[in-house]
């Protein structure tokens, strides 16, 4: 039966062998998805030795996500631009393919979350310069948004990725986050503030517009006071769970030959 699984270090804390296992169980598919933990100084060794075991793929988490184009022996552009994969599939021949369904993810989630969103709607607002920003920024390019306006703490990683990205990125400084939101249709927190244990997310959101389309890639909590600060504005608001989960979809299909769904069952079983 094939074989998937998510390699990290550590790899504990991954929700995707739940996911993956609520799936194989709910389409009835004699298969396998582990949680894998293998060390950088493994990393190649261990890929390598995967599809003679009966792997067909795995997804990949931190600190992977960058080493693994260097390994892998095909890349789709998405994952060359983003600069990170976390969908790998092993070809028949033994080559891997590697891929970032990362921006697929938060875009369906956001047509799940919010039906009537539309990038093309207005400019999307991006709090966050890290790894995670660069899929979003794309996947928001892609989806023909006429504008990404970014701020980020530390102003040179913003620089840097509109010289990846492109014209359509303007940049605000951090101090200035909260005075370019009454243009947004779109607003994403990508920072790891707010999440719990961590520190707390204090940009001032009052000059949000009811109606723009708020998500926050933080999941942990659920309902981070972003998203409620947004809610009490009249926003719509999505949570960052669902980002997770649809980026799967793309490896389950994959590996497994079926195209799961993401629903609120879904969500129950990887909570
Ligand atoms: P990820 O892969 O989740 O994006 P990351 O690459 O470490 O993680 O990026 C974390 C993001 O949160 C960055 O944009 C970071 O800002 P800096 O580039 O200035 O470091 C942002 N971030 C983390 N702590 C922050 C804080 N206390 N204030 C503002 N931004 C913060």
């Amino acid at each position: 039966f094939p074989r998937a699984g998510v390699i990290g270090n550590p790899v504990s804390h991954s929700l995707s062998p739940k996911l993956h296992g609520h799936w194989l169980r709910r389409y009835g598919i004699d298969g396998s998805y582990d949680a894998l933990p293998v060390t950088e100084d493994a990393l190649e060794r261990t890929l390598r030795s995967l599809p003679a075991q009966g792997y067909v793929g795995v997804n990949v988490t931190l600190p992977h996500k960058v080493a693994v184009l260097q390994i892998a022996d095909q890349l789709t552009d998405r994952a060359t631009l983003i600069g990170a994969a976390n969908t790998l599939t092993f070809k028949e021949d033994g080559r891997i393919f590697a891929d970032n369904t990362d921006g697929y993810g938060f875009i369906e989630n956001l047509h799940q979350g919010a039906p009537s969103w539309d990038a093309k709607a207005g400019p999307a607002v991006v709090f966050g310069a890290g790894g995670a920003a660069r899929a979003v920024i794309m996947s928001l390019i892609e989806a023909g948004a006429p504008e990404i306006i970014l701020t980020n703490r530390t102003r040179p990683k913003a620089e840097a990725l509109r010289a990846d990205f492109g014209a359509r990125i303007r940049i605000v400084d951090w101090v200035q986050a909260g005075s370019v939101l009454a243009d947004a249709a779109t607003l994403v927190n990508t920072t790891s503030l707010g999440m719990t244990g961590g520190q707390e997310f204090r940009v001032p959101l009052d000059a949000l517009r009811a109606g723009t389309v708020v998500t926050d890639i933080v999941y942990t909590p659920l309902r981070t006071k972003f998203l409620d600060a947004a809610a009490e504005k009249g926003c719509v608001t999505v949570d960052g769970l669902g980002m997770l989960l649809h980026q799967g979809v793309p490896g389950f299909e994959r590996w497994f030959g079926k195209r799961p769904e993401v629903d609120d069952d879904l969500r129950r079983a990887v909570l």
